[in-house]
């Protein structure tokens, strides 16, 4: 079950955004704490405005009032939270009530339970931690199931992969009904996966004033991680990378599945340590991987066989898991390269091969472009700002020149220029240079396109470069980043696939 958590300041504003969401949302937590005014009364008769005119438990509704010390927003005295509890769970509008782990201990909350017993309301018995896991989840949640009929939960907000591993061991190992939710980036995976690790309900939130905010609205929720029909047999796909939550890859994946049928979600981890992802995907059962910035390179250690591509950039960007165990490709080099064969099949008889290219730039970037030229019998020219750096990259890469030249050289020298216009079938620009926000700047301002270059850049926003934009005005053909990026991701797509296939198989 899906709930909204709601926080605006009145209930009429909080009753409005569920309404808005009812075709997504199972239920809501009325967060009361959030309310600028607490009135008993209209408190009580909250649930009623959801869906007037149904029956007082139309949409069930989670009553909360958190104090400061558990990320709340209650500041009042405790005697005070206990009577509004009291009072308005007594009128048998609420569902359910969330009443924190200490007070069951010191049974300070006699009487609200004694209402909730009375008016059918289930107990909500919960931990929160803003500061870590806070211990032994696995035995927190046993502690927190101690009374008959309470839900455990347990909301914290964890700080690194390995807690985030943490709850999810927890999570997977409990028994009986339970809501364990992480918050932040690093909990986020643990909202969406919610019913694969076998919770009970999950959270999400639009426009929320909460502190550490859930992350993620209704509509996503269900519309892209089609969070209804996620179940254990679900299979989960991930993409790694610090920071994460940017990813456009959830959105592209997603749908793919959907339309593929598989029962299969895709979601963004935040990953500090890619040994502690390793352990996760054990724990998760994870079939494939797409993996960014800052652990292309980190993840090979960890990679029971890589292919040519892998060794050869130094980056691997795709894991997939097949009966040996994961396997790392690089779907940039053919991601790269598909829209650039399909323009050089159409302009050339022979193809790519024998082409004479130049690409501007020698970073992480440019080894999937230049191994991928080189692989394919281009002859390269390697421009960059640094020489050294050029130079370094075409040693390292020379091995796999079978067929084709690389030499390099320095970006806007004379010497440079000459090679550019000797290597001028294609220019490839795979600098930072003209990326957002630096949208005016262009690599080589001084190279004059004569219209016959075939001109590819592989920054993506924005869509048209300004060096693109110059090289489309002088007559080129130009290449966007946004096809390099489109091509690496259906690879990615098709070798997600296969390994769904071979995991139900
Ligand atoms: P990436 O992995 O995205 O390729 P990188 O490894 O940091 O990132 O490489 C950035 C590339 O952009 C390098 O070729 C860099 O040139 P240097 O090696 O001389 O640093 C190039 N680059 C970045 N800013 C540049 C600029 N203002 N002018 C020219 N080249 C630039």
């Amino acid at each position: 079950m899906l709930f909204q958590s709601l926080t605006a300041s009145t209930l009429s504003a909080n009753a409005l955004l569920a309404r808005e969401n009812l075709l997504w949302i199972d239920g809501v937590e009325l967060r009361a704490d959030f309310l600028s005014a607490v009135p008993t009364d209209a408190l009580a008769r909250f649930p009623q405005l959801l869906q007037p005119g149904k029956n007082d438990r139309g949409v069930p509704v989670i009553l909360t009032i958190r104090r400061r010390r558990d990320g709340g927003n209650f500041e009042g005295d405790e005697g005070k939270r206990l009577r509004l509890l009291r009072d308005a769970v007594g009128a048998g509008n609420f569902s359910f009530v969330d009443l924190e782990e200490d007070l069951s201990a010191s049974g300070s909350d006699e009487e609200v339970r004694r209402a909730a017993y009375k008016s059918g309301t289930r107990v909500i018995r919960s931990f929160h931690s803003f500061d870590g896991t806070g211990g032994d989840l696995g035995e927190r949640l046993v502690r927190l199931s101690a009374l008959p009929g309470e839900i455990p939960r347990i909301s914290v907000v964890p700080h690194s992969t390995r807690e985030l591993l943490q709850l999810v061991r927890a999570s997977l190992r409990a028994r009986g009904q339970r809501i364990v939710v992480g918050m932040g980036d690093y909990g986020f995976p643990s909202r969406i996966l919610s019913p694969v690790l076998g919770n009970t309900l999950s959270f999400c939130s639009q426009n929320s004033a909460e502190r550490v905010e859930a992350g993620v609205d209704p509509r996503t929720m269900q519309e892209l991680y089609r969070y209804s029909t996620l179940n254990q047999s679900t299979a989960i796909y991930a993409v790694i990378g610090n920071p994460i939550m940017h990813s456009r890859s959830p959105a592209y994946h997603n749908p793919r599945f959907a339309a593929a049928g598989m029962n299969a979600v895709y979601v963004p981890i935040r990953v500090d340590s890619v040994s502690s992802f390793f352990d996760l995907a054990g724990e998760l059962d994870i079939p494939g991987v797409s993996v960014t910035i800052p652990h292309k390179e980190s993840v090979i250690p960890f990679l029971k066989e890589i292919d040519e591509s892998v060794t050869a950039v130094g980056a691997c960007n795709t894991i997939v898991r097949d009966e040996e165990g994961y396997r790392g490709t690089n779907t940039d080099v053919d991601g790269f390269l598909t829209p650039l064969a399909n323009r050089a099949s159409k302009r050339w008889a022979g193809g790519l091969a024998g082409r004479a290219a130049t690409v501007i730039g020698a970073g992480g970037a440019s080894r999937a472009v230049i191994y991928a030229l080189i692989r394919e019998g281009v002859n390269v020219c390697v421009l960059n700002r640094t020489e050294s750096r050029a130079r370094a990259v075409t040693e390292e890469l020379s091995p796999y020149a079978r067929n084709a030249s690389l030499t390099w050289g320095k970006l806007g020298q004379p010497e440079g220029n000459c090679l550019l216009s000797g290597h001028s079938d294609i220019i490839v620009q795979t600098t930072s240079v003209g990326m957002f926000p630096d949208t005016d700047s262009d690599p080589i301002p001084e190279y004059r396109f004569h219209g016959h270059e075939l001109v590819y850049d592989i920054v993506y926003n924005p869509p048209v470069t300004r060096f693109l934009s110059r090289a489309a005005d002088c007559g080129c053909e130009v290449i966007q980043g946004g096809e390099m990026f489109e091509g690496q991701a259906l690879l990615q797509s098709h070798l997600f696939q296969n390994a769904y296939r071979l995991r139900s198989s």
